[in-house]
């Protein structure tokens, strides 16, 4: 009895090793190995006569009917072409997606169905999005180079990240998303005459500046610099940096604080 038991298990442990060498096998021989899976997985929904919803799992596109998903091989992402035979653009879904900074690139912060994104064209040609959080973890970056601007932003204001098959974890809440739009038109109207996210103009860039100091700075500089300027040493030698520059003082609200704090955040390298 004792005997026939080890052997019983023994021979579980040795399928169990077997099945395990096989899946890793194929996963490492075969990049393809999880997209060959997503690839059925593609729906086309018709939009009135000429234009269908490609509809790729994580996300969906709406775009001329002749436009057809082409799978390419990605190991760390989800990656694949949409085409016409004329017209091309590329989809690149993961945590390293290319965020579209290279030079020449026309670069403005906005939001697509709510999510917040980067749009990009250059004059030379290309036009693409870039969705730093797609969800948590995930980036979608969607690029042509060759479609017609007008047209390229066309197709590309249908994105939607829509987490089919349970892969987006995270949807953006809507508050988030009322934050950001709001956000953006006081950053936009008010502080981007003198600041940029990511560059310094007449003051220092602002991306992420609450991550980087903290509440009670990024309140003072708005609400009372002078009094920042009196009270904390730091505040002072960056007002000396700055050519004693006079802070422009705002009376927001809470709310409007956390809007620009939202916007600011938003789009996180
Ligand atoms: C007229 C130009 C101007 C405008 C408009 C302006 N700022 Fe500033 N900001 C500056 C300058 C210059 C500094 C550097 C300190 C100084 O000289 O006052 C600064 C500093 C800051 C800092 C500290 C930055 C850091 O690196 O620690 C924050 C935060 C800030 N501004 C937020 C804002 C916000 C938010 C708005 C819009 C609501 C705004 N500023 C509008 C010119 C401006």
């Amino acid at each position: 009895m004792e005997a026939r038991g080890i052997i019983h298990s023994q021979n579980i442990t040795l399928l169990a090793v077997i099945v395990l060498s096989i899946m890793i096998a194929l996963m490492v021989t075969t990049p393809d190995f999880l997209s060959k899976k997503r690839d059925s997985e593609v729906i086309y929904t018709n939009i009135g006569n000429r234009w269908h919803k490609i509809d790729l799992g994580a996300f969906s596109i709406e775009t001329p009917s002749e436009f057809k998903y082409i799978k390419e091989q990605g190991i760390d992402s989800y990656v694949g072409l949409i085409t016409n035979k004329i017209d091309t653009f590329y989809f690149d879904y993961g945590w390293y997606s290319n965020e579209l900074d290279e030079q020449g690139f026309i670069r403005s912060y906005d939001t697509i169905n709510g999510v917040p994104a980067i749009t990009v064209f250059s004059k030379t040609g290309g036009a693409g999005v870039h969705i730093p959080k797609a969800n948590e973890d995930n980036k979608l970056t969607v690029f042509s180079s060759t479609l017609h601007k007008e047209l390229a932003f066309d197709i590309f204001s249908t994105l939607k990240i829509s987490g089919r098959n349970g892969r987006t974890t995270k949807p953006l809440g809507e508050k988030f998303i009322q934050g950001f739009s709001k956000g953006k038109q006081l950053f936009n109207t008010n502080c981007n005459v003198c600041h940029a996210l990511d560059i310094k103009l007449v003051g220092p860039h602002l991306r992420n500046i609450v991550q980087r100091t903290n509440r009670e700075w990024f309140v003072g500089w708005i609400q009372n610099p002078t009094q920042l300027i009196k009270t904390n040493e730091k505040a002072a030698k960056l007002f000396y940096e700055y050519s004693e520059m006079k802070h422009p003082v705002y009376q927001y609200s809470k709310e409007e604080i956390e809007d620009l704090i939202i916007f600011t955040e938003a789009l996180e390298k």
